[in-house]
């Protein structure tokens, strides 16, 4: 489980995530919405190091995430797919797996969840591509090499900013597809998404975040009656 508590953060003396509390139960799909600027990604920052937490505590199954260095998330079962994906942009496809399935196995042993051909299947697309450098590819393209990647690090919790944002509809298709099937493999997740109808479609339940902090929850069963109440939608997500 993720369990984020009263956390603070922000960049420098700017404060941009007030009291923040969520939680992830393993093999739960979550949703965090909200509007541009509303502090989601600081907030993804924050859980995977990348930011320091104000004040507040972060932890995966009972054990202090906060500040902690990104192989160490990994030995924890933490994945992310960050906003702008962080790829090695130079290397080729297959570099950038492998190097994500040495850290994996390392790291994660005898807990791994996927295996090469596993992941690979999940996106024919980038079998296709394997030997092109990252940077060559399209958005699309890019956007499922870092989720492959993400994978072979064998995490129970996957964390992705905005994983459709910006890509073709077809490939928005698919991309969805492959999360919904990680969803029914009992992955644990924590979707970042501006799109309400496409977290509906993926998550059991989601937290609405607005100017950095969470202003509504959505709970099980309750999506439809959310989406239905185009007054609270508007107020929340513009
Ligand atoms: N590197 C930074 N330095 C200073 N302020 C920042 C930085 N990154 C983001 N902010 C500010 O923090 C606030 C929250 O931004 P954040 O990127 O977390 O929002 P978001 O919800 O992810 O938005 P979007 O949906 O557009 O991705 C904004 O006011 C933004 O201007
Ligand atoms: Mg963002």
């Amino acid at each position: 489980m993720l369990e984020v508590k009263t956390v603070s953060a922000g960049y420098g003396a700017l404060t941009v995530l007030r009291d923040v509390s969520l939680h992830v139960e393993d093999g739960e799909a979550v949703a965090l919405v909200g509007a541009n600027g509303a502090g989601k990604t600081t907030l993804v920052r924050t859980i995977c190091g990348l930011q320091r937490a104000h004040s507040g505590s972060i932890a995966k199954n009972g054990a202090d995430i906060s500040a902690m260095p990104a192989h160490e998330l990994v030995r924890h079962g933490l994945a992310v797919v960050l906003e702008n994906r962080r790829l090695f942009g130079e290397l080729t496809v297959r570099e950038n797996l492998r190097l994500a399935q040495t850290v994996g196995r390392r790291v994660r042993a005898g807990r791994m969840r996927f295996s090469w051909d596993e992941v690979t299947t999940l996106f024919p697309v980038v079998q296709e591509r394997m030997d092109s450098a990252v940077e060559l590819l399209s958005g699309g393209q890019q956007q499922m090499v870092a989720i492959a990647r993400a994978l072979l690090l064998q995490p129970d919790l996957l964390i992705m900013d905005e994983p459709s944002t910006g890509l073709a509809p077809k490939v928005v298709k698919d991309i969805l597809l492959v999360i919904k099937a990680l969803r029914d493999r009992g992955m644990g997740l924590l979707l970042i998404e501006q799109n309400v109808g496409i977290a509906a479609e993926i998550t059991d339940r989601a937290y609405v975040m607005a100017v950095g902090s969470i202003v509504h929850e959505i709970g099980r069963g309750e999506w439809q009656s959310f989406l239905d109440n185009e007054l609270l939608v508007k107020a929340y997500l513009g």
